[in-house]
């Protein structure tokens, strides 16, 4: 299987200290990874680095078998979705979902000058009820509840029918429910074999999608452990991860964690 995303000894500075890396990490064709770790061990800098959203200070990054810096890197980028609270701040509340997703099909937050004709209007309105939006649709962005909030940007990640979709922390500030069908929606979009490669960050082993059959561990910006989800989701690298002694399961796909409490 060719590898779809490759990152090669990358690291990233910043304020005079290394916040990631040096890592290696390469995502294949049809796999569904999920990155976990502590906050601030570099989930969203290494999810801006494969999503081509920033440069790296060492290393290469390889996105589809072109070399990020050495193609036209917003072509490469419109075949990336990335969608995650960063992308939310950007979005202008007084415009629709329909509008936010539709403008993606030129990686833009606005209409501006770009022309969409109906089959846009159509597509994004398709991919928002998807997404479950159905009756959102119209309705100023700024006033939606932080789980429409979350789909919206989903939605408009897969505008432009990427061939590979990162997602940072889709579930945070979600209840239980609206957790639960995007976990659904998510598991559906994991079995689409026309989305190459799927890369998750989240918090919490309870939000791992059935279908995510890698997983990646990071502490203090270093890789700790990464491959098959079974390898890596152990009591021994999640308490190494968070420096807490903890028990993880898997059922059915899906996982749990929590703390040791010896007798
Ligand atoms: N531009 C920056 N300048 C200085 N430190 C940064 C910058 N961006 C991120 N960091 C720091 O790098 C570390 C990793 O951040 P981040 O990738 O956002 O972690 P995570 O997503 O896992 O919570 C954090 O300690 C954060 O404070
Ligand atoms: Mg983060």
């Amino acid at each position: 299987m060719p590898a779809i995303v490759e990152l090669r000894e990358v690291s990233v500075r910043r304020a005079g200290r290394t916040i990631l890396g040096p890592l290696d990490l390469t995502v294949r064709d049809g796999e569904r990874w999920v990155v976990l770790g502590p906050n601030g061990s570099g989930k969203t800098t290494l999810l801006s680095v494969a999503s081509m959203n920033l440069w790296p200070t060492t290393g290469t990054v390889e996105v589809l078998g072109e070399r990020y810096g050495r193609t036209d890197a917003r072509e490469l980028r419109r075949r990336v979705g990335f969608a995650g609270s960063a992308i939310e701040a950007a979005m202008r509340p007084d415009l629709t979902p329909t509008t936010l997703i539709m403008t993606a099909r030129h990686g833009a937050f606005e209409p501006w000058w770009h022309v969409y004709d109906d089959a846009d209007r159509d597509r994004a309105r398709e991919l928002g009820e998807r997404m479950g939006l159905a009756g959102h649709l119209d309705q100023a962005f700024g006033t939606l509840s932080a789980g429409e909030r979350r789909r919206t940007s989903i939605a408009r990640a897969l505008m432009p029918d990427p061939d590979v979709l990162i997602l940072d922390e889709p579930m945070a500030s979600l209840d239980l429910a609206a957790r639960e069908l995007l976990i659904g929606d998510l598991e559906a979009l994991a079995r689409e074999p026309r989305l190459r490669a799927l890369i998750l960050v989240s918090h919490h082993l309870e939000e791992i999608p059935a279908g995510f059959g890698h997983a990646l561990v990071l502490r203090e910006g270093r890789v700790l452990a990464a491959g098959p989800s079974q390898d890596v989701l152990t009591d021994d690298v999640l308490t190494g991860a968070f420096s807490m002694p903890l028990t993880v399961e898997g059922h059915d796909g899906r996982w749990t964690a929590r703390m040791r409490r010896d007798p």
